[in-house]
């Protein structure tokens, strides 16, 4: 059985497309076959991310792990209904050529399409990166002015609530686990790192997601986009790139806690292979 993962929130620059290329080359690494597919037909930043890679391992002689990378075209149909069809048929067509998959990781734009819809209802696991602001926490939930406290989801939640509806009354086995990150979390705000915290955890049991752990705030991650490289490519013996800092390996480490906290289905008979 193929695991779909989505990464998807309504905004630009969470940090969507930077964590699925490094969930996918994690999961590469542990010995899965992934499926890769890039929604988010725009900007193509999981695309380019995955050309990149293949241009300096060609370049470099460097043997990298790919994922099977499927494409879906946008419609360039007039009436509204067709090109939703036809996009939906697109979408259809991608994740069959993905079948023998381990994983399906589907990297969203930041915007409520049609498309990015399609893959929250085919989604085993979302995953939600959150810029550690008020200003993301707004996507999720609506937050009383006067009283600080939480009036009621927001647009994005009930994006999700629609798809979880929509997928038990298909009767396909299984919920959604929803796992929310707070991502580039900053040492140097800490007040305001514990108050989206704290929402966070006061949020997650209302609208039934889970919060874990996200990426630190690491010029690393901006840094590796051009070689296509993650920063669990680096270090070990055949390493294209030297891991060169303390800070380097904390942030290996807190790629391998996250991929830990989403629980993945048999984690365990796959051996790290690098
Ligand atoms: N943890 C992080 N630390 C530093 N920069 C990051 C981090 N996560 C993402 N970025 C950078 O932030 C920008 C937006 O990230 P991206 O993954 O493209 O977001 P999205 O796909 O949600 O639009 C990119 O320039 C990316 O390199
Ligand atoms: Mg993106």
């Amino acid at each position: 059985m193929t695991h779909v993962i989505v990464l998807g929130n309504e905004k630009g620059g969470s940090g969507k497309s930077t964590t699925a290329m490094h969930l996918i080359v994690a999961l590469l690494k542990t010995g899965n076959k992934v499926g890769a597919v890039d929604l988010d037909l725009r900007q193509r930043s999981l695309s380019r991310y995955l050309e990149n890679r293949k241009k300096f391992s060609d370049i470099k002689g460097k043997d990298l792990p790919f994922p099977v990378v499927s494409e879906v075209e946008a419609s360039s149909l007039d009436s509204r209904e067709e090109s939703r069809d036809q996009e939906t048929q697109n979408f259809q067509n991608a994740l069959t050529g993905l079948e023998g998959c381990d994983y399906v990781v589907i990297d969203c734009p930041g915007a409520n399409t049609h498309l990015s819809r399609l893959a929250h209802l085919h989604a085993d696991t979302i995953v939600t990166p959150l810029n550690d602001s008020f200003v993301d926490f707004d996507l999720l939930a609506r937050i009383d002015p006067e009283t600080g406290r939480i009036a009621g989801p927001s647009l994005y939640s009930e994006m999700v609530w629609e798809a979880r509806k929509r997928r038990a009354m298909t009767g396909v086995q299984g919920g959604i686990d929803w796992v929310v990150i707070r991502n580039r979390l900053s040492a140097t705000r800490a007040r305001n790192k514990k108050n989206v915290g704290d929402k966070l955890d006061d949020l997650a049991g209302r609208i039934g997601f889970r919060h874990a752990r996200g990426f630190g705030d690491r010029v690393i991650y901006r840094e590796l986009f051009p070689m296509g490289l993650t920063l669990l490519d680096l270090g070990g013996r055949n390493s294209p790139v030297r891991l060169s800092t303390m800070s380097h390996v904390t942030a290996r480490i807190e790629i391998r806690s996250l991929v830990a906290a989403l629980n993945l289905p048999h984690p365990e008979i796959h051996e790290e292979a690098a």
